[in-house]
């Protein structure tokens, strides 16, 4: 089996980063790290990706001013270069063009920390607290040009208590991330994802395998 290579893209500390880091370290997971790839060159997600040897690149996106085109381009050559198969987004602040957006179909997945198609963008935890759900999560999908939509590969999702805040409410959410985040990697780079009508559908894996519920602890 050849094994996917992939970059993933940061713009902050890297958490999921380290997940998918950890993940590929198993000898049977269909995917490689190739290359981490930062907008910020003060990442914390840098050292830990070199310190596990895996090459860095950073592309300062404020020295290409309001050039996003230009930007993107960098960031494209650096991926070709390296032979980049997929892309995982892992927190990389910056929105993507639909030119680069349109160079990596079915390729370039996100992770983003709300049940989607509830509460995109930014703030999710706190905006989840106002609203007062009691289910909240986390969610891998396809990139597509529009910001926090997409095909949805993988969802993990945990219990809201009363007591939390945006910050209990994160951490509980981040653990779920760092668990789905692996696992929709592995089933795209096993080619097990197949989107039908902006649907994924999983070939070959029964359901626990696509989603994550962490059962409510006592508060
Ligand atoms: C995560 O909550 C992720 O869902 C969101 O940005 C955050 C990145 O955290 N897209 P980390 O850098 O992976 O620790």
């Amino acid at each position: 089996m050849s094994r996917k290579r992939v970059a993933i893209l940061i713009s902050g500390r890297g958490s999921n980063m380290t997940a998918l880091i950890e993940a590929a370290k198993a000898k049977d997971y269909p995917a490689e790290i190739v290359l981490v790839l930062s907008n910020r060159p003060d990442a914390a997600g840098l050292a830990v990706a070199r310190a596990a040897g895996i090459a860095t690149v950073v592309i300062d996106h404020t020295s290409y001013g309001k050039d996003r085109a230009g930007f993107e381009r960098a960031m494209q050559a650096v991926l070709e270069r390296e032979r980049v198969e997929l892309i995982c987004l892992a927190g990389f602040m910056r929105l993507l063009t639909p030119w680069f957006v349109g160079q990596w179909p079915a390729r370039m997945i996100n992770i983003h920390p709300a049940l989607l198609p509830a509460f995109k963008g930014l703030d999710t935890h706190q905006r989840a607290l106002d609203a007062g759900v009691k289910i909240h999560g986390a969610t891998v999908h396809f990139v597509v040009p529009e910001m926090d939509s997409g095909p949805i590969v993988a969802q993990g999702a945990v219990a809201v208590h009363d007591e939390d805040s945006a910050e209990t409410l994160a951490a509980r959410v981040l653990k779920v991330e760092h668990h789905i985040y692996p696992l929709a990697l592995k089933l795209v780079a096993e080619g097990r994802v197949h989107v039908d009508n902006d649907r994924c559908r999983i070939m070959g894996v029964r359901p626990p395998e696509r989603a994550f519920i962490v059962p409510d602890t006592p508060d």
